[in-house]
């Protein structure tokens, strides 16, 4: 059952990273890493780990791709709280980072989450043969970097003040970099891993990464704020560009449902061995944290 896998892949990778932060000392800079880094549903770590048994990658491998995909989600987390960013006080149910310590620290642990997550890439446990981990470290650093996540956030900042709200292309390419690069990469890594056909898990990806975003910013608009653990209902406020913004409400949820149907369909070259993905892509949008 899906809710078991889910559970199971975070524990397995709340140990990998408790593990992998031991060796670092407890400056305060590491512990705002361990606090940062720490909770979350772990989606992406799952959808590594699911796309590496698809393809027989060994766990212990796997394990550390998983790892690296939440430290560099954990920094963009800590620095998407920034007063100069959504300026959130509430994270996975604690006080945010900066909050929690100040500014700088949270700049820095975030700095440095990022840094372990490339750091993880290019160890040999990681994949036994180094132009596997080159490919990994090449596709994370073009996920995360200026045409993926970094260029998402910046487009999602800009529209707030942009004097005409975006189309609907547009706000399907801000949210394909702010959210979608780093769940492509996730979904890609096992078949990376294998040196396998990547296409099918990609498109799978592409369609549940818009649909994670889009059910991201109806729980923004619905959601009740102690499940989700952190603030609602300030996207509007803040004069965000969403989907919900664009289509409202009934629009934003049945492009959620179509993309989750074009997402499981893109899993069919898989068979029966994909469920645990496909009822990922179901969960993303009935979650409601
Ligand atoms: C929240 O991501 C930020 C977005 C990219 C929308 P998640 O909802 O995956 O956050 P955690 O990791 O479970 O806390
Ligand atoms: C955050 O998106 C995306 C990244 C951190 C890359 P949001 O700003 O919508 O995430 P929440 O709602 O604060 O979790
Ligand atoms: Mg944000
Ligand atoms: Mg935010
Ligand atoms: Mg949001």
């Amino acid at each position: 059952m899906f809710e078991r896998a889910l559970a199971q892949t975070a524990k397995q990778v709340d140990a990998a990273l408790l593990h992998l932060l031991e060796p670092l000392g407890n400056q305060p800079v590491i512990e705002a890493m361990r606090y940062g880094v720490d909770g979350g549903k772990r989606l992406r770590a799952f959808l590594v780990m699911e796309g590496a048994r698809l393809h027989g990658v060994p766990e212990g491998q796997a394990i550390l791709a998983a790892a690296a995909v939440e430290a560099m989600h954990a920094y963009s987390l800590i620095h998407d709280d920034l007063p100069c960013m959504d300026d959130d006080d509430l994270r996975r149910g604690q006080p945010t980072v900066h909050v929690k310590w100040d500014e700088a620290t949270a700049v820095l642990a975030g700095d440095a989450l990022q840094a372990l997550a490339f750091e993880l890439l290019t160890r040999p446990e990681c994949s036994p043969n180094p132009d596997v981990r080159l490919a990994l470290i090449g596709t994370m650093a073009r996920a995360a970097g200026a045409q993926g996540m970094v260029l998402g956030q910046a487009l999602d900042i800009a529209a707030e003040t942009a004097p005409i709200p975006l189309t609907l292309d547009e706000i399907t390419e801000l949210q394909a970099g702010k959210t979608g690069a780093l769940i492509r990469w996730s979904a890609e890594a096992g078949a990376v891993l294998a040196q396998a056909e990547p296409a099918p898990l990609r498109a799978y990806a592409t369609a549940l990464g818009l649909a994670f975003q889009i059910s991201d910013d109806i729980l923004d608009v619905e959601g009740d704020a102690r499940k989700a653990g952190k603030r609602l209902g300030k996207d509007a406020a803040a004069g965000k560009a969403t989907f919900v913004s664009l289509l409202g409400l009934d629009g934003a949820k049945s492009r959620a449902r179509s993309l989750v149907t074009e997402a499981e369909a893109a899993l069919a070259s898989y068979g029966p061995r994909a469920e645990n993905l496909r009822q990922a892509a179901r969960f993303v949008i009935a979650r409601d944290m």
